[in-house]
């Protein structure tokens, strides 16, 4: 996946930054309810639009007042692509004040007025207030001409303007195309993390939970969509329609949303009697049907496994054609991209069924992660994230077993290892202030690496265990914001929420001090613990040394791409401690021995002779294991003498630490290769496929140098090795998920190695698709590679394109894309790429495998030229790290490579 979930948008944001930061300097001295700026030192406060003072200088809210009820009307003119709206927010002050702050980005406000409880009882006018705005905070000011008072409320009245946004954030226009040929237009919001202010002037922090009730004018041509069911509809003069919506529970403002389109449903009623309904524009409403089943089973899956009914008596999801991420979980209306939500028979494969699954799975959990317990603030956006990744393990593990997920889970920890390796990483929670910050904080560390520890506390408290904590901590933060400690605190809270809580501990029984005191202290562990991965960047490796019965262990920061020797490696190291839960087996009994390595050393003493020792237990653990001495022979021998004594999730943990200690220089080449020649036996295919993953890899790096020998020895190894297993393949889409993967994997690499009997099917396949005008359905399983084989000459890769165009299915789109992408006419990529493609995909995509200095700097001056016209990307790091990586490996290891390949084939 994409480093951060977001298609990049070119935005010249340093400027905003930098005066940004430096507004916070100049003003920290001043806190929030004390300031009188019209008393103090004038210049310490920004300049609002008009010349005027603006009365607040921090990126965050004051709090002296807060939000409790919008009553928010929108008017959007899918004709003239502008909006007009209205909105009423009740406030209350906490400390007196005489101004409001709110968020508000590119609204024009064309009156505002405050009344006060009194005035509305005896319905007097609203008194205009005057408003100053600071577009450097996306924030307006409300200046009252009198103090509010502390602990009253009051009403204040906006009338504001917009065009329909241009891009994919705030309430902004999507365009689809029928099949008939014609353009309708739809607007639809995306508000995550800082856009609702795009829409309203508003509250815009995770904080300030309020409800909302929301009434939508529209055509009667269209439909209106919000987060909560409809009320009624009411007519108006000139057959303008204005549907009400029930006012919703409380939540946070990134969470509303409205859509106005012209989409077909299918609906059906969970369990409980929630109606579920699946929206997409009306040519595309029969790609809907396996979204409605997988949201009806999911929602079932939750509200049973969390033991909290979902709130709202509705669920939407909607397929919107034009979408930055991938989903987005607005409570009781998710809006997916179309690849993210419809399934189309014909020509979506296993992944994307999966990714369909997968994507129900996540936005659904974030209905109670997220949506009913919210983190307080971004930098802990992992809670959300990574909890809802975590969740799609379990509920999909339970609802679609025959997925079977589990491997899916186990590789996407292996690849944020390779992210969170690099010394470019972050710790999972972080400091993020301003709104790009915040959106460089959906990336791979809070979602991938936050579900991959979670999954390993689950590990180390119990499942049973881990699933009452996260109930309990559901329970008591609902409608609420909670933070790290928070989580920590529930997760090793043994007693119910019913038993009395005090000072945030809860006592089963006030006498028995003993079980309070066993509790704080795993309270503390549990803490200490996930502290250290959670606020430390990276990965550790534990270094397992065994002398007959004595195991000692060792924990340092694993890097890849930096070797022990290296100058710079020892302070890289410096203050880096984990307590890692580990656990491990040996060949003296099937039991799981656990420790929680605290220290940089540590003994262990095994209480029987064995032969040998496998740390890391199916791989639930986030570390890397090196076995100094004869280990990594032991482990060698046991593979090839009965693999099956150690599970398949070990044998995979196996193959990928070995190699990833390769990459490190830990292990030399030749041992972690004579390690995958046991894979000849392999049963299990997730093991097979991480095998060949690698192999492929070296094939991809070596085949870009002037290498050719070791290209083609390379070649005829794969191709011997795995012939077969390639051969035993059929074109058809037959057999469990993984046979299914393993097909596409084995004629993916077949034909991209130019195995004869692989292209002729291929392009035989292609040929009679092209013959019958698009209407062949080729196995979904192969389709990616007949298009590609297809894609290489001139008049395969024209017809690609048109097919590109004509295309309903985004499963489908997404697979000619790739074939083009593939294509060895460079000057129809260049032009094809620039145009159409996603920048990060093109920048990782195409510059992953590079591994000579000479493109190294060839990336430079290209990042470089990029930072010129003032864009700087977090990839651009990852990027030039991951090159010299595959530099380095190259230099180290060509030669071993070489010589391993003349004795093996
Ligand atoms: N909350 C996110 C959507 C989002 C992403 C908002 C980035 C703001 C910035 C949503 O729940 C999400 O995580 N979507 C994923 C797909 C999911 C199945 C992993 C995405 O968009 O990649
Ligand atoms: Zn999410």
């Amino acid at each position: 996946m994409a480093n951060s979930r977001r298609k990049l948008i070119f935005n010249i944001y340093i400027g905003f930054y930098c005066s940004a930061v430096i507004q916070i300097c100049i003003c920290s001295q001043f806190t929030s309810s004390s300031i009188d700026p019209f008393n103090k030192d004038r210049g310490a406060f920004p300049v609002a639009t008009n010349g005027e003072i603006f009365p607040w200088c921090e990126l965050r809210l004051p709090t002296m007042v807060i939000p409790l009820h919008y009553d928010l009307f929108v008017h959007p003119n899918l004709t003239s692509l502008d909006f007009v709206a209205s909105e009423k927010i009740e406030v209350l002050v906490r400390d007196a004040t005489q101004f409001i702050i709110l968020h508000s980005k590119d609204l024009e406000i064309m009156n505002a007025t405050l009344q006060s409880e009194e005035d509305l009882r005896y319905r007097k006018p609203g008194e205009k207030l005057t408003v100053l705005s600071y577009p450097a905070h996306e924030q307006i000011a409300l200046l009252v001409p009198e103090k509010l008072m502390a602990d009253l409320r009051y009403s204040v009245a906006i009338d504001f303007q917009a065009k329909l946004a241009d891009g994919f954030e705030g309430f902004y226009k999507s365009t689809y195309r029928t099949l008939g040929g014609e353009t309708r237009t739809i607007a639809v919001t995306d508000f995550e993390p800082t856009q609702a202010r795009m829409a309203f002037p508003c509250f815009d922090e995770p904080l300030f939970k309020a409800n909302f009730s929301i009434k939508i004018r529209r055509e009667s041509r269209h439909i209106a969509l919000s987060n909560m069911p409809k009320v009624k509809t009411i007519e108006l003069e000139g057959g303008l329609l204005e549907d009400h919506f029930e006012t919703t529970v409380k939540m946070s403002t990134y969470l509303v949303a409205y859509i106005v389109c012209d989409f077909n449903s299918v609906s059906g009623t969970a369990s409980s009697g929630v109606k579920v309904s699946i929206h997409a524009a009306p040519d595309k409403w029969s790609q809907t049907h396996y979204a409605l089943e997988a949201s009806l089973k999911l929602l079932d899956f939750y509200e049973n496994y969390f033991d909290i009914h979902y709130p709202l008596a509705k669920l939407d999801l909607v397929a919107i054609p034009d979408f930055e991420s991938g989903a987005m979980e607005n409570w009781g209306l998710v809006t997916c991209r179309e690849t993210s939500l419809l399934f189309d028979p014909k020509t979506s494969s296993t992944s994307d069924k999966l990714w369909v699954t997968k994507v129900i799975a996540h936005e659904l959990a974030h209905q109670w992660f997220g949506n009913l317990v919210t983190m307080e603030w971004w930098n802990d956006i992992w809670l959300n994230e990574g909890f809802a990744t975590y969740m799609e393990l379990i509920s999909v593990n339970v609802t679609y077993p025959e997925l079977q997920f589990d491997d899916d889970f186990l590789n996407m920890c292996f690849e944020v290892i390779k992210r969170d390796s690099l010394n470019s990483s972050r710790p999972i929670s972080n400091q993020a202030e301003t709104s790009t910050q915040i959106k460089e904080m959906f990336d791979a560390l809070s979602y991938e690496k936050g579900a991959c520890i979670l999954n390993m506390l689950k590990d180390f408290l119990s499942e049973e265990k881990f699933k009452k904590g996260i109930i309990h901590y559901l329970k008591k933060f609902s409608y609420r914001n909670a933070k790290n400690d928070d989580l920590w605190s529930s997760l090793s809270n043994d007693c119910l929420e019913s038993d009395s809580a005090s000072g945030g501990f809860c006592y089963s029984d006030s006498k028995t001090t003993s079980s309070t005191l066993a509790f704080l202290r795993e309270n503390v562990e549990v803490k200490q613990m996930m502290a250290t991965w959670t606020l430390q960047k990276g990965i550790p490796l534990v270094v397992v040394n065994r002398e007959g019965r004595s195991l000692r262990l060792q924990q340092e920061r694993f890097l890849n791409g930096v070797f022990k020797e290296d100058p710079g490696w020892g302070a890289l190291q410096e203050r880096y401690l984990w307590h890692i839960p580990v656990t491990y087996s040996t060949s003296s009994s099937n039991a799981i021995h656990r420790h929680i390595l605290k220290s940089k050393t540590d003994t262990l003493d095994l209480p029987e002779k064995t032969s040998w020792v496998k740390f890391n237990v199916d791989s639930n653990g986030y570390y890397i294991v090196h076995y100094e001495g004869h280990g990594w022979d032991q482990l060698i021998t046991l593979l090839n003498q009965n693999h099956t004594l150690l599970r398949p999730k070990d044998r995979i943990s196996l193959i990928h630490d070995a190699l990833q200690l390769v990459s490190a220089g830990r292990l030399t080449l030749d041992k972690a290769l004579d390690l995958t020649r046991y894979l000849q036996h392999e049963t299990s295919i997730p093991a097979l496929l991480k095998g060949l993953e690698y192999l492929e890899l070296f094939y991809h790096i070596v085949e870009r140098r002037n290498v050719s020998d070791v290209t083609e020895n390379l070649k005829h190894y794969l191709l011997q090795y795995f012939k077969p297993a390639i051969d035993m393949q059929s074109w058809h889409d037959e057999g469990s998920v993984w046979d299914r993967r393993l097909r596409s994997a084995l004629l993916k690499l077949a034909c991209y190695l130019n195995h004869a009997p692989c292209i002729q099917k291929a392009t035989e396949l292609f040929s009679q698709w092209m013959e019958s005008s698009g209407k062949l359905n080729i196995p979904t399983d192969v389709l990616k590679i007949v298009y590609s084989v297809g894609a290489q000459t001139t008049a395969g890769w024209n017809y690609l394109l048109e097919q590109y165009e004509l295309s309903l299915s985004g499963a489908e789109k997404n697979k000619i894309l790739y074939a083009l992408s593939t294509s060895k006419h460079q000057e129809k990529l260049m032009k094809f790429e620039l145009g159409s493609f996603p920048i990060r995909m093109i920048i990782s995509g195409t510059t992953s495998h590079f591994s000579s200095k000479d493109e190294l700097q060839e990336v430079k001056l290209f990042f470089e030229s990029l930072k010129a016209q003032g864009s700087h990307l977090e990839i651009f790091q990852i990027v030039l790290e991951t090159i010299s990586k595959n530099i380095k490996w190259l230099e180290k290891n060509l030669p071993t490579l070489r010589n391993w390949l003349l004795i093996s084939i």
